[in-house]
């Protein structure tokens, strides 16, 4: 016998009210977390988030100074990854991409002619930024011969990318105070990074580099690699997973500074108050 109609509908209203009670206790524990600007990327046009992304950079380049890390309201970080292109970067390419993870490609420009269709192809993935033209000690080079790797590096990328270049990152984190001021005039944006993953050390391994980052990688990170050994590409296979289960979404660096740029202040202090992580020398 179906039971009485009555009791049916009572059931269906105590199913609600605990349903929204649900909603409203979930609702609290979700507003704790770290929230996502309304402005998703889905209501952008990939030409308009493209803009926005670029006027992000360009304002930070204005105040001249180096960036190394969001602000971390926001569970993105930036993977960096220098000194190529190399035999690795196509297979690395493919990783990030079935990842849905974005990146950021510092090429150092005389490599480029041995692959001419890379710089495009980083470009769609994330963004590009200039790494010299040799990757030299730039203090340690004539001040015409430095100002020529950057200026000349930055024509090549573009004319391989098919962007402006806003982005540049001294070799060995190595400039001096004219040539910051050369970068700062014309435009581009000196991104350093938080966490130095090591994996240019002599005796880096999967699990130096897994160590080094997973240990140091926290909301607004950028993360400093290079696509030119194998050990990286291997270890870039398992922090993908790794950051997808914390969370963290692998973005781009001038998305990074679109959706969560350094405050001012972060901007103009010094090294060791930048990023709540202390910032590790450049090795390679
Ligand atoms: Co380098």
């Amino acid at each position: 016998m179906p039971p009485p109609r009555t009791g049916c509908r009572t059931s269906a209203w105590l199913l609600a009210l605990t349903l929204l009670a649900a909603l409203i206790t979930g609702a609290g524990a979700v507003r704790a977390e770290p929230e996502r600007v309304p402005v998703g990327d889905r209501s952008l046009s990939p030409a308009a988030l493209a803009l926005a992304q670029e006027r992000a950079v360009e304002r930070l380049a204005g105040h001249r100074r180096p960036v190394f890390c969001g602000a971390g309201r926001l569970p993105d970080v930036a993977l960096t990854f220098d000194d190529g292109p190399s035999p690795y970067t196509v297979p690395l390419l493919q990783l990030l991409r079935r990842a849905h993870a974005s990146a950021t490609f510092f090429l150092v420009a005389d490599r480029l002619a041995d692959w001419p269709d890379l710089a495009s192809r980083e470009a769609r993935l994330g963004a590009v930024g200039d790494h010299t033209w040799s990757h030299p000690r730039l203090p340690s080079l004539r001040y015409d011969a430095a100002a020529w790797e950057i200026t000349a590096a930055r024509r090549a990328i573009a004319a391989a990318s098919g962007r402006e270049v806003l982005l540049f990152r001294p070799p060995y984190g190595l400039t001096t105070p004219r040539l910051e001021r050369l970068v700062g005039r014309s435009g581009m944006l000196d991104v350093r990074w938080s966490v130095d993953s090591g994996d240019g050390l002599p005796g880096a391994t999967v699990k130096s580099v897994l160590r080094s980052v997973e240990s140091a990688v926290r909301p607004g990170s950028i993360v400093l690699l290079h696509d030119i050994h194998p050990w990286t590409l291997a270890a870039v296979r398992r922090l993908l997973p790794w950051l997808a289960r914390r969370g963290l979404r692998p973005v781009s660096v001038p998305e990074l500074l679109r959706l969560d740029p350094p405050t001012i202040r972060r901007l103009r202090g010094d090294d060791s108050q930048r990023c709540g992580a202390g910032v590790t020398a450049h090795r390679r």
